[in-house]
């Protein structure tokens, strides 16, 4: 029998913020994650450690998590996509990373700038490292289902990927984008709604048995190397979902409403969250 506790991980400072066009103040980035504390959630992926010319919206990564007040039993996880983004990270006590890869040859040059093999070499130089300070990895593959440049995915790629990096030592694998998965504990599902499939998705998997979901307050982001892409899942509709189903989550809702509302404010952008837009409207 599944678990009827679901894991909830808030990547919305992280992917939510990295494609938006106004880059946010890092007092409003601290203020988000300091009020994403207060609402339940575990893990807050708080921000990159990536190149400032590829995602100049992380650049003030290390203020960013210097900053954030942090809870304890809750997990700031941040990207790393190589040695000297780790180091970065070691210098401001980070205590677990993630790092990304993808299922498509294409993506990952236009992600990462190497190949998928070339990008593992990297990730074990990294989770090596990690290792030796302590801090766990949590490993991403973009483009489970269908890739931008590519088409369609094959599974046995996305299985490759999967494998090498849980040999890595990953403990957890997040699936990017779409299809229901398998039922492994180690595995999370990220959407993004780009075609509004993400909660059908969700849906789906949560019958396979998959218990971790990232999803980002009032749906914020969109990847910037996958035109077109909207944001993730926003956590709202994900969390109403969830406890319309009798799922529990230990997050509240209300209050992440509050937030959506309010980090979209700042942004100058409409709320994405249809529950958060709802409840507002009431
Ligand atoms: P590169 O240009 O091949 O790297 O980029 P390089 O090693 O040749 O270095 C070039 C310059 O970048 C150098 O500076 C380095 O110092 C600097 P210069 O000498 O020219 O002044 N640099 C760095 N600076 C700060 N921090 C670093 C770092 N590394 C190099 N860590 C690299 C390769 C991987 C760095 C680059 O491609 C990059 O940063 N990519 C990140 C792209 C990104 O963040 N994408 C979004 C996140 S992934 C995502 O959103 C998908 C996900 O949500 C799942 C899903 O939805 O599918 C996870
Ligand atoms: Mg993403």
């Amino acid at each position: 029998k599944f678990s009827n506790y679901v894991k909830v991980v808030e990547v919305g400072p992280r992917d939510g913020l990295q494609n938006e066009k106004k880059i946010l103040p890092s007092s409003i980035k601290i203020e988000l994650i300091n009020k994403l504390s207060q609402t339940g959630l575990k893990t807050i992926e708080a921000t990159s450690f990536v190149s400032p010319k590829w995602i100049p919206q992380m650049q003030d990564n290390a203020t960013v998590f210097k900053s954030i007040d942090k809870k304890t039993g809750i997990n700031y996880p941040v990207l790393v996509p190589n040695l000297k983004g780790l180091q970065s990270a070691l210098e401001v006590s980070v205590k677990e990373i993630a790092i990304f890869g993808a299922a498509s040859e294409s993506f990952s040059h236009r992600n990462i700038n190497c190949s998928i093999e070339e990008s593992i070499k990297r990730f074990k130089e990294v989770i090596l490292e990690a290792q030796k300070n302590n801090i766990k990895t949590r490993g991403y593959i973009s483009c489970i289902a269908g890739c931008p440049y590519e088409g369609n995915i094959k599974a046995s790629a996305v299985a490759k990927v999967a494998d090498a990096m849980l040999q890595l030592g990953c403990y957890e694998i997040s699936l990017g984008d779409t299809i229901g998965v398998g039922n492994f504990e180690e595995f999370a599902l990220h959407c993004h709604d780009t075609y509004g499939q993400a909660l059908a998705n969700t849906y789906a998997s949560l019958e396979y048995g998959v218990r971790i979901f990232d999803a980002s307050v009032a749906g914020l982001g969109g990847c910037p190397y996958a035109a077109g892409a909207s944001g993730n899942l926003a956590t709202e509709d994900l969390l109403y979902l969830l406890s319309e189903q009798g799922f529990n989550t230990d997050v509240n809702l209300n209050e992440l409403i509050k937030i959506g509302e309010w980090i979209s404010g700042e942004l100058g952008r409409t709320n994405m969250s249809k529950v958060g837009l709802a409840t507002i409207a009431k």
